[in-house]
């Protein structure tokens, strides 16, 4: 007789306790936890013998070079994110707010694979949803199957048949497994099917994309307690308001997590954006104040993007402090080493940034920017929209050298501009002369005064 086993499980982190808790001690989220069936297992001793024989420990020199294999995924944005390519036999997992685009993107990659078999698995959405969005896209490919199931049983049966040679399953939070009995999207099923699917995938060296869905307030297991399961983490960002998503890697095992993919959500799907900084720049023919440019670096990407501040007389008696895409305590920080070091009464002013296109920065080089953006609409004077800024602030309003200066300048030079400022500390190592556009460097804050007056 099986022996029904349940246990409670975090709905938020996935950390297991044998009776209920209202406050979650790993992740310390309140209300939490739901009791769920988990089948008995035999797990008598962590150190009792196990039947199979055991793999015998090897020279790290002695293991064979493995020659890993990458598919081509045809999108050039996926392939640097992916670090080169798709590697065989790995998990990708693609998580991002519902609405944001997943689907499209993995419908997308898979009309375009001409030379693998692709299947794509939709428990969310019918045969007739999925066939509107590809006629959307606009792609046609014959080696791209669907299949609209979610039992894992299932699955199996479907792709020991037909043989893809890239499985894509949306969403992992629809899938069940009969060993398990909770239903689909608790954290003991998305464990169960992710791992059912890794095995698979290890096993056959067949690449799988699981898309996972989070909500803003983590209250349906996410994919994050798959994050340790998983070879790869892609999350797909962006405003779902703007036009601009950003295709991210959180982990991953086959390459760097500093690429980033840009993409554009048009009504044919998504576009690839490998030009960004000429998007994100509006070339203004009229000088606007408060319309800064600065050169800022997104994974290992150079990109010119506009910063805009707006700054007016508080009506009420708390002066409002708003940013888009730009984190407000740092704001708040630049203001204050603002109102000491070049005496401006920002107390009694509302201060607006704005980054346009919808992207968040935290790239802290934006910081002199920032600063420029405020000064200019505060004096309402109108910077050369061929200039461009690049430099973090310190709390002594000391202007920081930032990283990837080099990338940053030839960037800038690339697209037309004048002058670039940056921080005095980043002239080591660079050669003034071979470049076209000027480089002026400044020391602290004051520095850049007189190009307000
Ligand atoms: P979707 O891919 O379903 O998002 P997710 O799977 O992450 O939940 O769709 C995202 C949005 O994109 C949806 O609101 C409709 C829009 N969209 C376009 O603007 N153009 C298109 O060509 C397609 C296919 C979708
Ligand atoms: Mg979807």
């Amino acid at each position: 007789m099986v022996k029904i086993k349940t246990a409670f499980f975090c709905q938020n982190c996935g950390a297991q306790s044998p009776k209920w808790i209202g406050k979650c001690p790993q992740c310390g989220e309140w209300n939490t936890y739901v009791e769920e069936v988990i089948k008995t297992e035999n797990n008598s001793s962590k150190f009792s013998r196990s039947l199979t024989p055991s793999a015998l420990p090897i020279l790290v020199e002695n293991i064979p070079e493995a020659t890993e294999h990458r598919i081509n995924t045809n999108s050039e944005e996926l392939n640097r994110v992916l670090g080169g390519g798709l590697v065989a036999g790995s998990i990708v997992l693609v998580g991002g707010e519902p609405g944001i685009g997943k689907s499209t993107l993995m419908l997308q990659i898979a009309l375009k694979q001409k030379n693998h078999k692709v299947l794509y698995v939709s428990g969310e959405e019918s045969l007739q949803q999925i066939k509107i969005r590809a006629e959307r896209i606009g792609l046609k490919n014959s080696s791209c199957y669907i299949l609209n199931e979610t039992k894992t049983s299932n699955i199996f049966e479907q792709i020991e048949e037909l043989k893809p040679q890239i499985i894509i399953i949306d969403s992992i939070q629809t899938l069940v497994s009969e060993k398990i009995e909770s239903p689909s999207g608790s954290v003991s099923q998305i464990k169960e099917c992710t791992s059912e699917l890794l095995k698979y995938a290890k096993e056959t060296n067949t690449p799988v994309f699981l898309i996972g869905h989070i909500t803003k307030e983590g209250s349906i297991a996410g994919p994050k307690v798959l994050e340790h399961i998983v070879d790869t983490v892609l999350y797909f960002e962006g405003d779902r308001n703007h036009l601009f998503r950003i295709l991210r890697a959180n982990k991953n095992r086959y390459g760097s997590t500093s690429e980033i993919g840009i993409f554009e959500m048009v009504n044919t799907g998504l576009r690839e954006v490998i030009n960004p900084s000429e998007m994100l720049v509006t070339n203004h023919e009229e000088q606007l104040s408060g319309t800064i440019i600065a050169s800022t670096v997104e994974g290992l990407r150079p990109i010119l993007i506009e910063v805009q501040a707006l700054v007016s007389s508080a009506v009420y008696g708390m002066p409002q402090r708003t940013s888009t895409g730009f984190d407000l305590r740092r704001l708040n920080m630049l203001l204050a080493v603002l109102e000491k070091r070049c005496g401006f009464k920002l107390a009694t002013k509302d201060v607006f940034i704005n980054i346009a296109g919808g992207l968040k920065v935290e790239d802290p080089a934006i910081d002199l920017a920032v600063v420029c953006a405020i000064l200019s609409s505060n004096q309402d004077v109108a910077v050369n929209p061929k200039f461009t800024f690049a430099g973090e602030i310190g709390l002594s309003g000391e202007v920081r050298p930032i990283n990837r200066i080099e990338q940053r300048i030839s960037e800038a030079e690339k697209l037309g501009y004048e002058k670039i400022f940056i921080s005095k500390y980043n002239l080591k190592g660079l050669d003034l002369n071979t470049s076209k556009i000027k480089i002026v460097p400044i020391k602290k804050i004051e520095n850049i005064m007189p190009l307000f007056f």
